[in-house]
């Protein structure tokens, strides 16, 4: 039983492991719909528990459908609908009652620390479905999906982050850590990443260079991915904040810095860090970016019911 909280927990070798395995795996369906089941259900019988502290559209559907492909099945739990919420009943006896019900769990939250006591209860492994400090289902999927239309490895493209310093980003840093990809940021000075995590790219040898001219970030980028510039629950001066972004909107003006085959990546929703005409133009993915969670969203549930082949 494995656990899937940050990808700095796991090995490089274990994380292409789970790529190579929803590449085949999405191969081997391309002729089924999306409740048929892959051949040899290996997960038949599992039950997945998933419960959503914040909103979500993408995440609760594509683990929907990863579960029901590999043959089990999932029960969405309301966070207000439970005692935990109400302060009724502890982490470690909710942890234990999920663990007897099901078998798996993947929870949102908005506190790193609670999916780390979860951890510590739970005898059925947990999955972050994105914290404060991390979104690493989503990016491990985004490294699956920038492979797939750039049909090499990340390790060969210039990445370039145009956006907040926030938890989509510190995936995609460890992300570039894992998969040894150059990795270009641009934020505004006041939205640089953390001290944590400047030293956490310090510390480890890497190819990640911020900026604060969204110009220099994208030139010469192979893909260009972007997140709201207001996270949820973030408590900030919406207003304020969103002024300092103005100079890094992706825009065809920006784009144009970037290489001529140059793909746009947001996980979503989207606010107004993207120009309409980029978003929907041909460089942007995100349709597929966003239904390739299902496909590797499957192989993570494998490699943490340790049937990873
Ligand atoms: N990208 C993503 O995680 O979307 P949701 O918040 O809709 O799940
Ligand atoms: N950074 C965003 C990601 C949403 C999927 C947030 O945390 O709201």
């Amino acid at each position: 039983m494995k656990h899937f909280i940050n990808l700095n927990d796991i090995s490089a070798i274990d994380l292409r492991k789970i790529i190579k395995d929803a590449k085949r795996r999405k191969n081997l369906r391309k002729k089924l719909s999306s409740l048929e089941v892959d051949k040899g259900s290996p997960l038949k019988g599992k039950l997945l528990i998933q419960m959503f502290e914040k909103s979500s559209l993408r995440t609760r559907l594509s683990f929907y459908l990863a579960i029901k492909q590999l043959g089990g099945s999932t029960l969405t739990l309301r966070p207000d609908e439970l005692h935990l919420s109400k302060g009724g009943e502890s982490i470690e006896d909710t942890a234990k009652i999920l663990s007897n019900f099901g078998n798996a769990f993947m929870l949102r939250t908005d506190s790193d620390e609670k999916l780390e006591e979860f951890k510590r209860y739970l005898s059925i492994p947990i999955i972050n479905g994105l914290s404060p400090s991390s979104h690493p289902t989503q990016i491990l999927s985004d490294v699956f999906t920038v492979e797939e239309i750039k049909k090499k490895p990340i390790s060969k493209l210039n990445i370039s982050w145009i956006g907040d310093s926030n938890n989509v980003l510190n995936s995609l840093i460890t992300a570039s850590i894992k998969f040894s990809f150059k990795l270009n940021i641009g934020c505004p000075k006041k939205y640089m990443p953390n001290k944590k995590i400047l030293n956490y790219i310090k510390n480890n040898k890497n190819k990640i260079s911020i900026y604060n001219d969204p110009k220099k970030a994208v030139a010469g980028a192979d893909v260009i991915f972007s997140d709201k510039v207001i996270s949820m629950n973030d408590k900030v001066d919406k207003i304020k904040k969103l002024k300092h972004f103005k100079k890094f909107k992706i825009n065809k003006r920006l784009i144009n810095f970037a290489k001529r085959d140059c793909i746009f990546l947001h996980c979503l929703p989207r606010g107004t860090e993207v120009d309409e005409k980029v978003f929907s133009s041909k460089k942007s993915k995100v349709w597929l970016q966003a239904i390739n969670r299902v496909h590797v969203q499957k192989s993570i549930l494998l490699y943490c019911f340790g049937k990873l082949r």
